[in-house]
């Protein structure tokens, strides 16, 4: 297959770039390096430096013979897009190239416009590439399970059938987004699903959990993704596993019953290849929900807690003013079919999953700078609205 990856340089792009090279196929890597740039603006550098993707695609054929084409540019920018959907002809465009971080998107009135503008454009430019350049193209698109929210009942995968005084229908599955970044995502899939019906549009979305993990299967250190533990663009359990090697107490959020669905790294790349090696129909949105494990937020961090202290870290846990509005401990239940109609076989996150990454991070653990764990006190109580800052609370220890 000839794959366009957009956001190759990204935390899930850079390795999927690698399983798509190793596994025989043909990369096409874009990014805009608009992660570095802001990670940069808001001092949230990574754990480890990583080089350029320019600089690791060299790398990667040094060392394996592997290797893909790699563009830097915005594919915001429709005509860019269009250009190379034309000239290469893919068959899949992996659309990873989005805004994603959700307290980036609660800083300031600009960076949500820029969250709704790169992530809606991304995607209406992606579609009009594939109209315009590849008509063929399978679009496989990573959405969000936070798209649901966290509704009363099961989460199917997608769509649903509803009657009403008598006559039924199957619609898309109501959304309920509680963030700016969620909300671009339900749009995401709304233009997604319109240009589907009316362009006759071969597309998958992929309603993806929180992702956790290190690239340390053998991966030599400049050829390994970023690990982000910060409070900007650390995901919660990459965020616990840092601050509990450094000894920072772990950071829950309100009272941490909050459900969220849980998918490792390596699992994450074998669902994004798999959806990607069974194309959709055309003219079908073909939605999957893709996670391996659910829990509350208080629940993992619990995990996170035994392992750690297991290993010899003293953790404590504190919980901090949540920035969002949302139900806790509420009943979650969303569905977990397609992918493993496909084939795939979820590796669940158990004690030794934690030690490995606790471990991989320790190693590094002089590299942790524990001003980058939490906002500082304005940010955050701008973030909450009703003006706590981290600070505003006693802390509480949870045993
Ligand atoms: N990481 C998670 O926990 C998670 C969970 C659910 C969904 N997702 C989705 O998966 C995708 C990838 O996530 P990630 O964690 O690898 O994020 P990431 O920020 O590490 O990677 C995204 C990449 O896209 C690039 N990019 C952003 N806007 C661009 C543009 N306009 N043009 C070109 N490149 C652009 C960034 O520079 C970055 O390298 C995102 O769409 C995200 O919303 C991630």
């Amino acid at each position: 297959m000839i794959v366009f990856i957009l956001g190759a340089d990204g935390y899930i792009g850079w390795p999927l770039t690698r399983s798509f090279l190793a596994r025989g196929h043909e990369v096409i890597a874009i990014d805009s390096y608009f992660r570095r740039r802001a990670a940069l603006e808001l001092d949230c550098e990574p754990l480890l430096p990583s080089p350029t993707l320019q600089k690791r695609m060299t790398l990667l054929k040094e060392r394996t013979g592997l290797s893909g084409r790699v563009y830097i540019g915005d594919v915001t920018d429709p005509e860019f897009l269009t250009g190379l959907c034309r000239r290469y002809e893919p068959n899949v465009i992996v659309h990873l190239a989005e805004q994603r971080a959700v307290p980036y998107a609660m800083m300031n009135a600009r960076k949500a416009a820029f969250t709704l503008k790169t992530n809606l454009l991304s995607t209406i430019s992606v579609i009009y590439a594939v109209i315009e350049g590849a008509p063929t193209c399978h679009i496989v698109k990573l959405g969000s399970l936070g798209e649901y929210g966290t509704p009363n009942t099961p989460i199917p995968e997608g769509f649903c059938e509803m009657t009403i005084h008598g006559r039924s229908d199957v619609f898309l599955f109501p959304r309920h987004a509680l963030d700016v970044y969620h909300l671009s995502k339900v749009m995401d899939t709304d233009l997604l699903f319109l240009f589907a019906k009316s362009d006759g549009l071969a597309v998958t979305d992929l309603m993806q959990g929180v992702v956790y993990g290190v690239d340390d299967s053998g991966t030599p250190p400049d050829l390994r993704t970023n690990f982000q533990y910060d409070h900007v663009f650390g995901t919660v359990l990459n965020r616990f596993v840092a601050q509990a090697i450094c000894g920072h107490p772990l950071t829950v959020y309100g009272g941490g019953g909050q459900m969220r669905g849980f998918i490792s790294l390596q699992d994450a790349i074998e669902c994004i290849y798999l959806a990607a090696s069974h194309p959709a129909g055309r003219g079908q949105l073909r939605v999957y929900n893709q996670f391996t494990d659910t829990f509350s937020v208080i629940q993992l961090a619990r995990k996170v807690q035994a392992v750690a202290q297991g290993m010899g870290n003293d953790v404590r846990i504190q919980r901090l003013p949540n920035p969002r509005r949302e139900g806790e401990d509420s009943f979650y239940q969303p569905e977990f079919r397609g992918l493993r109609e496909l084939g795939f076989q979820p590796r669940l996150l158990d004690e030794r999953a934690l030690e490995r990454m606790l471990r991989f991070v320790g190693a590094y653990k002089t590299r942790i700078d524990q001003r980058k764990i939490l906002p500082d006190s304005a940010e955050f109580a701008a973030r909450t609205r009703d003006g706590e800052s981290p600070g505003a609370r006693d802390e509480v220890v949870v045993c």
